[in-house]
Parts: C-alpha cells; structure tokens; sequence
C-alpha cells in the first residue's frame, strides 16, 4: 500500500473556514456537508451507521451480503474498484470476498488521517489486494491515479446513500463525472428510497442525539480549528423530511439571539436562525434510473430489501 494524493485543500483548515465564512455571510445559511467529516465527525458518523434508528447502514448491508454474488458477476474479473467516501471501508469487505482477482481497490475520502488508518488495516487482511488509498474530495475534481496495471476495466462503488447529499444537478454532475472515469466499466451506488416521513424522521432523529452531536461536531469543529466561538449549548439539531423537494434537511438552530465569531468576523443570529448544513434526498428507483440516464449511465440491475427502504443500483458506463 502506499499514499497518495495528500494534496487536500478542502478538507484543510483554510478550506473549512472559507466555506464556513461564505456559508455564514449568505442568505440562507449553509454549508456543504463535506465538512463534518474531520476526526470526531467520521468517528460519529460511524455510531450514527449502528443507531437503530438508522436504516440505511444495515439494509444496505444485508442488500450487499444477499447479492454479493450477482454483483460481482456484472463487476466482472480483474476490474479495479474505486470507492467514493470510503469511510471506515466496512461495505468493500463484504464485495471482496465475491469479486474475482479485483486489480486494485482505491479507496477515496476526505478524512485523510481516518482513510489511510483504515486502509491499513483493510491491506493487512487482504494481503494480496492492492489498496491505494486517495485523500480527496470526490465533490470537485478528483485527480485519479492512471488505471491499475492488468485491469480489465473500472468500477466505481458509492454506496451509503451519499449520493443524497448532493442536489439532484449535483448528484447529476456527479454521474456524468462517472461516466467519464469509469468508461468501459460502472457504479455499483446505494440510494436510499422515498418511504413513510415517519420512518425517515426517526432515522434522522435517534433517541441518543448521536445525530445531534454529529451535526453539532461541525461548530465544535469551527472552535477547534478557526479559533471560532460558537456557544455550542446554544444551537440544537433539527432534522426534517421535506416531502416536496424528497428531502431530509438538517439544521442547526440558533436557540436565542446570540454572536459569533469566526477568524475575527463577527456573525448576529437571531432566535430560530439555522444553519442549513445537510439535504439527504430520497429516490424512487425509477426517479433514480431516470437521472442515470440522463447522465449517460445505463440503468442494468437494481436490488431492494423485500421492504423497499433501499436500493442498490448497477449503472452501466458505456465505453469511449
Ligand atoms: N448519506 C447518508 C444519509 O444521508 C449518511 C449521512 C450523511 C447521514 N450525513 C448524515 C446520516 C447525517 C445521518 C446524519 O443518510
């Protein structure tokens, strides 16, 4: 194994404090959420995946183990696999054991320090895959390494839903990017689906705050690394499904008429103010197989659990 790509303005703390500063001086508030992940918020991030609450992790994963099979039959033999917003490298384990002779495995995240730890470890039981770990924000423009040596072509896996976090123009500019990097191959990506409000409600609003304390991480975050003072018992998480728009909307909301500063520039919240920090769009899968399309992917096979909270979907990169 070795590292790559350290290279990672965004995740940096002029990055964050950039964005942070703009997201503060616009009308709405808000922030991209690429910016909780630093240590603390990949660490909760990874209690929110085992809340019971929190569908998603566990559907997707029992979605993966049942079909690991078929999967892997449409990655096909020696495919180098690149993962977007890698994380702790949990799902990749349960496709490994089905994939024939991957290439290598590239895993992608903006938590460098996280990545390459996890990475580590993921070598260290595979010893005969090649893992090369890139610090990045898949967001903007990613700089992949040149394809492996001996690969028979590339797929990129996305699962987590994270493709509903971003915007659908978004999430479509992301597609088209795919279908670009992964010509010849395809993206194998999880989305969760449109279900009852009060499901998603719960999902986004677990009875321990751990959801809480992750979108609350982004302030303490501000404080910890721009020097900002954000009273952190003065803001609460609100999370909430907006049916029009298909969305769960986090936000942190300022509990009283208060001040802070971040790098010396001062920001006025009035009571019930927010901070709009996270959109968590839900599809359904022929509103997610449309927007493939449309981004030139082809829509090839689609798994659910048999109660329909989630699906995996394999897109079809058409070659150049
Ligand atoms: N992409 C997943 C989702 O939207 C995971 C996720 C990202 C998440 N940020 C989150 C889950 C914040 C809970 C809270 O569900």
């Amino acid at each position: 194994m070795s590292a790559a790509g350290v290279n990672r303005p965004e995740s940096s703390a002029e990055g964050f404090g950039r964005a942070l500063r703009d997201g503060l001086r616009s009308e709405p508030r808000g922030v991209a959420p690429k910016y909780f992940y630093d240590r603390q918020g990949s660490a909760l991030f990874d209690r929110i995946c085992e809340l019971p609450e929190y569908y998603p992790t566990r559907t997707e994963f029992a979605i993966l183990r049942q079909h690991a099979a078929e999967m892997a039959e449409c990655i096909g033999p020696q495919a180098e696999l690149i993962e977007f917003g890698a994380g702790s490298l949990q799902k990749i384990r349960l496709l490994l054991g089905a994939l024939q002779r991957p290439a290598r495995f590239v895993p992608v995240d903006i938590s460098a320090e996280h990545l390459h730890a996890e990475s580590q470890r993921l070598a260290a039981e595979h010893p005969g895959l090649l893992v090369l770990p890139l610090a990045g924000d898949f967001s903007a423009d990613l700089a992949l390494p040149p394809p492996a040596p001996g690969s028979a072509r590339r797929v990129g896996f996305f699962p987590g839903s994270s493709i509903g976090n971003f915007a659908p123009a978004d999430a479509l500019l992301f597609l088209r990017r795919c279908a670009g990097w992964l010509a010849g191959g395809g993206l194998l990506v999880g989305v969760d689906l449109v279900k009852q409000p009060a499901l998603l409600h719960a999902a986004y609003n677990d009875s321990l705050g751990v959801t809480a304390a992750f979108n609350l991480n982004l302030l303490a975050r501000a404080n910890r690394e721009l020097g900002a003072d954000f009273d952190l018992s003065a803001f609460h998480h609100h999370a909430f499904y907006e049916p029009q728009h298909q969305r769960i909307e986090m936000h942190l909301v300022s509990a009283r008429e208060q001040s802070a500063q971040v790098h010396g520039e001062r920001f006025d919240f009035a009571e019930g103010q927010t901070l709009h920090t996270e959109n968590s769009y839900k599809y359904t899968v022929a509103g997610f197989q449309a927007l493939a399309r449309t981004a030139g992917l082809l829509p090839q096979a689609v798994w659910t659990d048999p109660q329909r909270l989630f699906s995996v979907h394999w897109l079809g990169a058409p070659g150049a």
